[in-house]
């Protein structure tokens, strides 16, 4: 018996081969099932693509609509990998993060099945198709803030093994009917084999929101997931990207233009336009607060997510009146202080 039909028979597959699992169950699909959900993987079906591989949206004969990412990079070695850490992915449970509905190993395909989140990804919102319907009033951007912390904090508090997220910026960050958050794609990184290029591809692809330390050296850790958050956390503010294009030859970061307004106290400014000043400015404030101590420079000096959480839900209004006080926030510090102010298109990686 192979180690995929082992786990197949696990305590999380659908035990009774009805292939209609019990919610919240995890199990092996097959190919011709998942073809048939796609229609044949059809290019109008398609709902994106990212570093690994292509995502549809699917039906399944139950009614249940799901979305099918399709890997891209494969090798036969790492077969025995693959299952097991789907497994444990598959295992992941927690009312923010997209569970793994099962996954697809046949041949040459490999394909990791998820719920379809009808309402799609925070970046569809603030940069993408669902940008002009202006959907994302203050109170649903608090708690996609809080949501997503609490999701990631429990990736890396209490997840057994702990997971490093490794990729979390706003195209992870998808939405159910209800607007309430489900991060995905956690851990994926560790799903594709040694020797695969996503790795250069995704460092490239996504460049404003990796910690210095990740970018120039590939560690990962939690403190680099803290990091991406905190950009993550100026972007849904501010509906900015991640970095900013001033001329064809000069780009700044979201954290370079935020900066120097919290040092002058000049937190109104900070706001998506689009939220027509209709905002808490306490609770922006304290947004803006806790991404900019998410993205110091130092890994060291970051908070980790469980204090993150606790900031952003208003239970530890005296720490974060501290850290209002930090040097960091002086308003007579000069701007360009050692960090990056501006970043020319030489000093970027080469694609
Ligand atoms: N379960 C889902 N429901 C709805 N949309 C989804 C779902 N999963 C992924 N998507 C969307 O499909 C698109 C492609 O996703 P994919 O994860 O492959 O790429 P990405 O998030 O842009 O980058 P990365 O590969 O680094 O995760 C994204 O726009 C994503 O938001
Ligand atoms: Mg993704």
């Amino acid at each position: 018996m192979s180690c995929l039909s082992c786990l197949c028979c696990g305590k999380w597959s659908d035990e009774k081969g009805t292939g209609k699992g019990r919610p919240g169950t995890w199990r092996v699909f097959s190919l011709k099932e998942l073809h048939s959900a796609t229609n044949n993987f059809n290019y109008d079906n398609k709902l994106g693509e990212g570093g690994f591989g292509s995502v549809y949206w699917g039906q399944l004969w139950d009614g249940s609509q799901i979305a099918v990412k399709r890997l891209k990079v494969w090798s036969n070695k790492a077969e025995m990998e693959f299952a097991v850490e789907v497994e444990i992915l598959g295992r992941v449970r927690h009312k923010n993060l997209l569970s793994l509905r099962g996954y697809c190993a046949e041949g040459q395909e490999r394909l990791i099945v998820y719920d379809y989140m009808p309402n799609l990804s925070l970046l569809s919102h603030l940069h993408g198709q669902h940008s002009a319907e202006c959907l994302l009033d203050w109170g649903r951007r608090m708690s996609i803030a809080i949501g997503s912390a609490e999701g990631i904090a429990y990736l890396h508090h209490h997840a057994m093994p702990h997971i490093i997220h490794r990729d979390i910026k706003a195209s992870n960050v998808l939405l159910d009917s209800d607007f309430q958050v489900r991060v995905a794609d956690f851990g994926f990184a560790k799903l594709i084999p040694d020797g695969a290029t996503h790795v250069t591809t995704r460092v490239k692809g996504t460049l404003g929101y990796l910690a210095p330390e990740y970018a120039m050296f590939g560690k990962a850790s939690e403190s680099c997931d803290v990091y991406s958050f905190g950009i993550l956390l100026l972007e849904l503010a501010s509906g900015r990207k991640p970095i900013e294009k001033l001329s064809p030859t000069l780009k700044r970061s979201i954290t370079d233009w935020a900066l120097p307004l919290v040092r002058q106290r000049r937190f109104r400014e900070l706001a998506d336009p689009k939220l027509n000043g209709d905002f808490v400015e306490a609770e922006l404030k304290k947004m803006a607060l806790v991404a900019l101590v998410c993205t110091q420079g130092a890994p060291e000096k970051r908070p980790i997510m469980l204090e993150v959480v606790e900031f952003l839900k208003g239970e530890a209004n005296e720490k974060l009146a501290n850290l209002e006080n930090d040097d960091m926030f002086r308003p007579d510090k000069p701007v360009a202080d050692g960090s990056s102010d501006c970043i020319s298109e030489e000093k970027n990686p080469k694609p």
